[in-house]
């Protein structure tokens, strides 16, 4: 939610701000802007919209700065509008704040401000930052005896500012007061830095600025930050300097790009099998699963009555994707819970509950909570993330890391099938240590796992029936999914995929439960989707879709080589067959059609494929 990008050098700041927003786009699009120094004063160009938009500003020409802040917004507090949009300024046009994340106690500081004689122009939250930070600035002006420089006193201002803010926030601060500097703090909003020669660079997260320097000093909370062209100075909350090293990333810059595809989304659709095979890596060791950055003992593990899988979106979805495998595979109960509901239930968690919390970005607000509430009620807490330094897989006991590259288009594919790989690794460990499972049973899995790469890819050479079907899909207003058992996760997956993109309403049904209600709504010419990859539920599952075809329904279903033979295919309009794997791992191939469907309809309607409206990829609001 919201993109923030700094920079500060020896360059015009502003054309290496606008690209640092482009690729941060995904995470808000409604307004954008830029703010720099110029000399002995702030100059701003911002407008609702797009960046693009920005580019052709003719404020935005003017600006000449090399020191700049840059902010694309989803909008949480006032309207997406010209005076809503970021960066903003205090009162006195001497400070201009950047900001993600959201001020829970903006009115009363507000009203604390207006009481000081400060005005307001906008209906956001953030603009109490700057103004509280111009309050300060008097206030540490006023002290006679206070003989620090500016960028000293600004930096106390600042703090004494975010000691009063309630919320999530990563803020960039510039001033006329300190021309050659600026200054970033975080709390629970992502924030990195990249260290270059001669200059230095700020992002929400390390896509963005990937090309420009590999090196990055990963911020946590209350570290402030003060930068120059050749200097990153850090401080600690009580404002002691201190020395932090940078973590290299290995990213390719590339990654973060289209590479010739037209949009990220179809990139990431592309990019499964390496996602899949890197996630796997070298975890698999003379047929057993590694983690040596586990120290799970048995003892440990047969004390757990319960695994916690905590997670939002897609995320959520691979953690009930591997529900059925570890309750099998390792005999312990699981319950997959959406993060902003397990947060507000008092969920039972203590030292014998392990809790996962599996998240793309490693940011979402409510799952980054969610841990916290975890860690306090004493279990241990187990991060899977794709993205290294990321707040959860920082603030876990533990961490292991999906290897599937940045991933850009709101809607999430390779990280959602990269997860399931990584899920299924992790199970096979667990098991393995628990001694639940046989050496063939793990052996099996193995080989499966390791030919799911080249099962994906025979997947996406033949799109050609799903962009058939897409085509003749595309003008409906509902879509029903549905399966059973861990179809049915796929056919939640797949129907939110198609929402997001699509804005087709659409629903995804266990297979058998339609026909207690939701069937009513089924009326000629509906589309309906079945998955069937389990050959022990084929024949229920297709009665199911012979229920809906009775009543005028247009149906597609998904099988494999080996449910194909149990179908009479006549029955069904459409059927796209996809390889056939063990039906732990079926949700990573069955997926991949269904990811390419939402995709076509997604085109054919003209749609923003990569940027859905009213969608961030990063929700770092709860
Ligand atoms: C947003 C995105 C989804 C994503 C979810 C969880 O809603 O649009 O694609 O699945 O957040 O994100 P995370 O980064 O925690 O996996």
């Amino acid at each position: 939610m919201c993109g923030i990008v700094g920079y500060i050098g020896k360059q015009k700041a502003s054309p290496i701000l606008l690209a640092g927003l482009s690729k941060l786009e995904y995470r808000g699009y409604d307004s954008a802007g830029i703010a720099t120094i110029e000399k002995d004063f702030i100059k701003v160009a911002k407008d609702k919209g797009r960046v693009e938009n920005l580019y052709n500003l003719k404020e935005t020409k003017e600006l000449e700065g090399t020191i700049g802040i840059a902010h694309t917004r989803w909008a949480t507090h006032g309207i997406p509008s010209k005076i809503n949009s970021h960066p903003h300024l205090d009162i006195t046009e001497s400070f201009a704040v950047v900001h993600n994340g959201i001020i829970e106690n903006y009115i009363e500081l507000k009203k604390f401000l207006e009481e000081k004689g400060y005005e307001f122009i906008s209906d956001t939250d953030t603009e109490v930052i700057p103004n509280l930070i111009s309050y300060f600035y008097s206030q540490e002006m006023e002290d006679s005896q206070n003989n620090k420089n500016a960028c000293l006193r600004v930096l106390k201002a600042v703090k004494n500012a975010c000691e009063k803010l309630i919320g999530s926030f990563s803020i960039e601060v510039i001033s006329k007061y300190m021309p050659d500097n600026m200054i970033v703090v975080r709390k629970d909003s992502p924030l990195v830095i990249g260290k270059g020669n001669s200059e230095n660079y700020i992002a929400s997260d390390i896509p963005a600025i990937l090309s420009y320097t590999k090196d990055f000093y990963l911020l946590n909370n209350f570290e402030y930050v003060i930068l120059s062209k050749d200097n990153i100075k850090f401080y600690d909350n009580k404002l002691n300097e201190f020395t932090k090293q940078t973590t290299t990333i290995t990213w390719d810059a590339m990654a973060a790009d289209k590479g010739g595809y037209e949009d990220f989304m179809i990139k990431e659709i592309n990019e499964q099998p390496t996602a899949v095979r890197e996630t796997i890596g070298s975890r698999i060791e003379n047929g057993k699963c590694i983690f040596p950055e586990l120290d799970f003992s048995k003892e440990y593990l047969s004390s757990l009555n319960l695994i916690y899988i905590v997670a939002c979106g897609t995320a959520m979805h691979a953690g009930l994707a591997v529900k059925n495998t570890i309750e099998k595979l390792c005999k312990i109960p699981v319950i997959v819970d959406i993060a902003s509901e397990f947060r507000y239930r008092n969920p039972i968690v203590n030292e014998k509950t392990l809790c996962i919390f599996v998240s793309q970005s490693g940011e979402t607000a409510d799952t980054l909570a969610a841990l916290k509430l975890s860690k306090e009620n004493h279990a241990k807490t187990l991060a899977i993330t794709n993205v290294i330094g990321s707040s959860i897989s920082r603030e876990a006991d533990f961490a292991i890391y999906t290897h599937a590259g940045p991933e850009i288009a709101v809607a999430s594919t390779k990280a959602y099938t990269s997860q399931i790989t990584l899920l299924t690794l992790l199970t096979l460990y667990l098991a393995e240590t628990l001694q639940t499972i046989s050496q063939n049973e793990i052996r099996e899995i193995v080989d499966e796992l390791l030919s799911l790469p080249s099962k994906i890819e025979n997947v996406l050479k033949n799109i050609d029936p799903i962009s058939i079907i897409a085509k003749n899909m595309f003008k409906e207003k509902d879509v029903f999914y549905i399966g059973r058992g861990v179809d049915y996760v796929t056919s939640q997956e797949a129907s939110l995929k198609l929402k997001e993109i699509s804005y087709i309403h659409s629903e995804s049904y266990a297979a058998g439960e339609l026909k207690h209600g939701t069937i009513a709504l089924i009326e000629k010419g509906i589309n309906v989707i079945g998955i069937i990859t389990d050959s022990n539920l084929v024949k229920k599952t297709v009665s199911n879709i012979e229920e809906l075809t009775t009543r005028g329904a247009i149906t597609t279903v998904i099988v494999n080589e080996a449910t194909e033979k149990q179908i009479d295919k006549t029955i069904f309009d459409n059927v796209i067959v996809v390889p056939e794997t063990i039906s732990y791992l079926s949700p990573i191939v069955s997926i991949v059609p269904l990811q390419m469907l939402a995709y076509f309809v997604s085109k054919e309607k003209g749609l923003d494929v990569d940027k859905p409206r009213n969608l961030a990829k990063s929700v770092t609001v709860e």
